[in-house]
């Protein structure tokens, strides 16, 4: 067993969908004295790793922030080195998902990627779709209000050809036209690289995820620190409004 499965005590303390904000591959790369690439190439590794342990340990959900709305103001150069990545990436470990049983998605405005890299992410969610374990997530130009926006103008538009009425609208249906349709919430949120903010990600899905601020920089992201993360989340009462004694009254301390 490795050190993140071991670290968990019931899998009732483990969280179906967690979310991670890849953050210091920059910083990783120049500590180094490497280009900033070389950084995000080094942060593929970690990808693998919380991917397979994620799959073990049977997460639900893993939803990754590979690259924001705004990274698209970094310089072009930065800019074409990640759309490289993710182009030979998602081809390369396509395979490797599909044997650990993996299904893959890629969430975010994906109109604006190049036509070639959106056919190889449309062939990779093909080869993967019918696959019934970890559900992956990757958001490529992704971010929280433009989610939030796109789902605004899917369900304003069903009113408007009138499929649907606005009385209809609620949270449910509301949340099932963000990117994230149907899957859980995020139970837990975790980022690296010490900046301790959402940065737009995931804005209503993260409504009742536990946060933890890891100053690890993402390359140097290992299941130690996963395993952190996840006694972290372990060790938190959810309380979803509800007092603590309402809580514990629901959820007694089972006897050992
Ligand atoms: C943020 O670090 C990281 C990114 C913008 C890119 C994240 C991409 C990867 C980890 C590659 C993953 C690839 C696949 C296919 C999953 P930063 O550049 O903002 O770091 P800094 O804050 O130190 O400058």
């Amino acid at each position: 067993m490795t050190r993140a499965a071991s670290s968990i005590a019931s899998p009732e303390t483990l969280p179906r969908h967690i979310a991670i904000t890849m953050d210091g591959n920059g910083r990783w790369a120049a500590a180094q004295g490497l280009a900033r690439s070389s950084g995000h190439e080094a942060g593929l590794a970690p990808v693998r790793l919380c991917v397979e342990e994620c799959s073990q340990l049977g997460v639900e959900a893993l939803t990754l922030f590979a690259f924001s709305s705004e990274n698209w103001s970094r310089p072009a150069e930065e800019v074409a080195s990640l759309m490289g990545l993710f182009f030979s990436a998602i081809d390369r470990e396509v395979g490797e998902l599909g044997r650990k049983g993996v299904r893959l998605r890629i969430i975010g405005d994906r109109k604006a990627l190049s036509i070639r890299l959106q056919a190889r992410i449309a062939s990779a969610e093909q080869r993967t779709a019918g696959n019934a374990g970890l559900r992956l997530q990757l958001a490529v130009s992704y971010g929280g209000r433009w989610d939030i926006v796109q789902a605004a103008r899917k369900l304003a538009g069903q009113c408007a050809s009138g499929a649907l009425r606005p009385d209809q609208i609620d949270e449910a249906r509301f949340a099932g036209a963000l990117e994230l349709g149907a899957l859980p919430d995020v139970d837990l949120l975790i980022r690296t690289g010490g900046e301790r903010r959402i940065s737009n990600f995931l804005l209503w899905n993260l409504a009742y995820a536990e946060l933890y601020f890891s100053d690890r920089l993402w390359p140097d992201f290992d299941l130690a620190e996963l395993a952190r993360a996840l006694e972290f989340f372990a060790g938190r009462e959810r309380r979803f409004g509800l007092t603590g004694g309402q809580v514990q009254a629901e959820h007694p301390p089972v006897a050992q």
